[in-house]
């Protein structure tokens, strides 16, 4: 038994293997979950290979575990799932495929053991585990996976254009495994992808998307967007983002490269959010830049609006990224908005109106929009970005100090559109907003505090002022 074979003496592989035996079928773990078994990774879903029908191993697997087993047959894929104590077992014949050129729909006959483990992605995922119980624990590595493992590589077992031309999406997991694993890809295999890359277009968005998701939820997500860039993919699958690379210069003047600076900034964030959303938002924080750049004879470079304009970029890419279009875009966009805010604040005097303005504008978010802030400085002069740090503190204390005394985080009107209405005698009429306008601009500019009769007023001040008398 190989060492690996000691962390599946459980009693489900047992159960397995022993149907197998009576079936007479050679029966094996194969790809995920063998890979995370040597990482030491908690995987769920447990895939079996068996050389002949899978569907007829699980059936009788899933009569030996009894009522508590639900087993799902997909005869047209030729596969069966068994759910059994929250965990689900996958069955299928070693198959052979071949694909066409233009689908990734294989066209699949019965196989031995080897053609199925070599039609596989990647050779980490390429490895077998058999449960026949006199085989039981034996490990099949035909590829070297283990050694793969070892090295921290990313390698296809066969000739890499074959595999990725079976099935494109590989060239996007082998990115994403490389920067889940922090694992370098085979140069061979890079190239591949390289050359290959334009077959992405056969890929559904949604697919395409679920590696994304993967590589923005790993400890540093930069690892998987400048891969995508090396290798041409991002210009194809987010040609936005690939739009910030480079630096141009005039006069001998250059601009930072607003790719790398982004990359930065998410990992920054990374290190302290798992928040995904926070972290698509570092991603998307200078999307506007490119076409916000302009070259001015006496400031230099300038990304005027950019922030402005990116909110405005968002909705038509979360659109074309198949990504939800709900309170989760709109996080997304008020941050991109406001995300030059806090240092705009601190360039200035840091006054009590403008922090009071900023809580109202970013409400529950002000504590993601500061994290975003401070992950944005990245410049490499330390003196700046001392006293940048320096001034942020200030910021921290004010918002804490103010909020206790102003409650400004979730502003609520003191005084209502509705009794403004009924004070005056007025219809709904831009009088209305006028008034409470007023009383929220005193209020955020500490003319009054945040209180309910210094509001009631300050609202009969301002309406006499417009010629307006109370009713009653
Ligand atoms: N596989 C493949 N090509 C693909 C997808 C999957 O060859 N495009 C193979 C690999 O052997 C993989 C196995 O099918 O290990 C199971 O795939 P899947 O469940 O999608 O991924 P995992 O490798 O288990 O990894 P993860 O759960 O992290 O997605």
């Amino acid at each position: 038994m190989h060492q690996i074979g000691k962390k599946i003496d459980s009693e489900i592989f047992h159960v397995v293997g022993n149907v197998a035996d009576t079936l007479g079928r050679e029966c094996y773990i194969v790809g995920g979950y063998v890979r995370d078994l040597f990482l030491n990774r908690h995987s769920k879903d447990i895939d079996f290979v068996t050389v002949g029908s899978g569907i007829e191993v699980a059936t009788s697997v899933a009569q030996q575990f009894g009522r508590k087993a639900y087993l799902n047959v997909f005869k047209n894929f030729g596969t069966a799932q068994v759910k059994f104590r929250g965990i689900e077992l996958e069955f299928v014949g070693a198959r052979r495929e071949s694909y066409r050129r233009d689908s990734r729909k294989p066209i699949v006959e019965d196989g031995t053991l080897d053609d199925d483990l070599s039609r596989r992605d990647f050779t980490i995922n390429a490895m077998a585990l058999c449960v026949n119980q006199n085989r039981f624990g034996e490990l099949v590595d035909k590829y070297d996976g283990v050694g793969d493992l070892e090295r921290g590589l990313i390698r296809t077992p066969l000739d890499p254009d074959i595999t990725f031309s079976d099935d494109p999406l590989r060239m996007m997991r082998a990115i994403r495994f490389a920067t889940q694993l922090e694992f370098t890809i085979f140069d061979e295999t890079f190239d591949a992808i390289t050359r290959n890359a334009q077959r992405i277009e056969i890929i559904s968005k949604e697919r395409v998307m679920d590696e994304l998701m993967k590589i923005m939820a790993s400890r540093r997500p930069s690892i998987g967007w400048e891969l995508l860039s090396k290798c041409g993919l991002l210009k194809l699958i987010f040609p936005q983002l690939a739009a910030l690379k480079g630096v141009e210069t005039v006069n001998g003047r250059g601009h930072k490269d607003n790719f790398y600076h982004t990359l930065e900034v998410l990992d920054n964030v990374a290190a302290k959010s798992d928040n995904v959303w926070l972290r698509w938002t570092a991603l998307l924080h200078d999307i506007a830049k490119p076409v916000t750049k302009r070259w001015d004879e006496k400031i230099g470079w300038t990304f005027h609006n950019h922030n402005f304009i990116g909110a405005k970029m968002i909705p038509r890419i979360f659109r074309e990224m198949k990504f939800p279009l709900n309170e989760k875009m709109k996080y997304v966009q008020k941050l991109v908005e406001l995300h030059m805010r806090p240092i705009a604040l601190v360039e200035d005097e840091v006054t009590d109106s403008a922090v009071r303005r900023l809580l109202f504008d970013a409400g529950d978010d002000i504590d993601d929009l500061m994290l975003l802030c401070n992950a944005d400085i990245t410049s490499k002069n330390p003196e700046k970005v001392r006293r940048v740090l320096e001034n942020f503190a200030i910021v921290r204390r004010k918002l804490v100090e103010i909020e206790e005394k102003d409650r400004i985080r979730n502003f609520q009107p003191p005084v209502s559109g509705e009794e403004i209405m009924e004070i005056f005698g007025l219809s709904p009429s831009r009088e209305v907003g006028l008034i409470k306008d007023s009383i929220k601009d005193a209020i955020l500019e500490g003319i009054i505090p945040n209180e309910r009769d210094a509001a009631l007023e300050y609202m009969h001040k301002t309406a006499h002022s417009m010629g307006l008398s109370p009713i009653k």
